[in-house]
């Protein structure tokens, strides 16, 4: 068992059959912080809209479920007609649809596209003449986007399974790459920062929300599996992230807006930056 085990004691590939596993209950249980009591494993981004945020969802699990189908809406999400699999099942930290001002024809990457939420609101941003690739590791996560999208009818949406630290897709070939609260559980964001840029075209954007850290977690807060599925865990230091990004190639790397900080210094971010010409 993965989560017997410290995270300081884990290879990487270790730690992501652990946050396999626990998306994979979130998927399964149809909850979107997944912290179901009794379900051995599961976990989920556990940050609350902006206006209350905490590192802590677990103590009541029908509370939480009513938190969870609302918190996209929190979030500014218009959740009107959408499955009530693709809203119990989010479990982003913020908007970063909202914030990609996604324009008709572009190509849309989704970093860890879990239920699919992300990708339905941006299919409909970028039209048929757009498109949508959503990349997932969880094989769970993907069977229920694909059937949400299906419910939907939503057509210009591709889900790719794979690593988003080796993203499945072609170089140049992304306009905008998203993602909500996932590139905290990599292990290497390093790597993923190097694969986005050169899936995006010249002059393509990043634009996320993630967790990050304005001071290091104490090791007993970073070393739990738990805390690390749970999006809180694996968040590096603000300034290493965007640090990563200009490593990688990216301009103009930077924070646009944060949200919730809580007593050990995580918060939720939303990050930008462009791949030059
Ligand atoms: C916190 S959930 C966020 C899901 C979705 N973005 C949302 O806002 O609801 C994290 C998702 O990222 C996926 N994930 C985590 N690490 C990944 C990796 N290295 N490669 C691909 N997917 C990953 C998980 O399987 C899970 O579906």
């Amino acid at each position: 068992m993965t989560d017997t085990k410290k995270i300081s004691e884990m290879d990487s590939d270790e730690i992501k059959d652990a946050v396999r596993e626990a998306y994979t209950g979130v998927a399964k249980i149809n909850v979107g912080c997944g912290c179901e009591p009794g379900i051995e494993g599961t976990s989920g981004c556990c940050s609350e809209p902006a206006a209350k945020q905490t590192t802590s969802c677990c103590e009541d699990f029908s509370e939480q479920k009513i938190t969870r189908v609302n918190l996209a809406e929190a979030l500014g999400y218009d959740t009107e007609g959408m499955p009530l699999s693709a809203t119990e099942s989010f479990a982003g930290c913020g908007n970063p649809v909202a914030l990609a001002s996604l324009k008709e024809g572009e190509v849309v990457l989704d970093l860890g596209s879990g239920a699919g939420l992300d990708m339905f609101v941006a299919s409909e941003k970028v039209g048929a003449t757009g498109k949508v690739i959503g990349i997932d590791m969880t094989p769970a996560m993907i069977e229920k986007a694909k059937k949400n999208a299906e419910e939907l009818g939503i057509t210009n949406v591709d889900f790719r399974f794979g690593d988003i630290e080796d993203i499945p897709v072609d170089d140049n070939s992304v306009d905008v790459v998203i993602s909500n609260c996932v590139i905290n559980l990599a292990p290497s964001k390093a790597k993923v920062f190097q694969e986005a840029f050169r899936v995006l075209k010249p002059g393509g954007r990043v634009m996320v929300s993630d967790i990050v850290l304005s001071k290091p977690l104490p090791k007993e807060v970073s070393d739990e599996v738990i805390t690390y599925t749970g999006c809180i865990g694996g968040a590096i230091l603000d300034v290493d992230y965007l640090q990563h990004m200009r490593d990688a190639g990216f301009k103009d790397a930077r924070i646009t807006s944060k949200a919730g900080e809580s007593v050990h210094g995580a918060y939720s971010a939303y990050v930008t930056g462009t791949k030059p010409e």
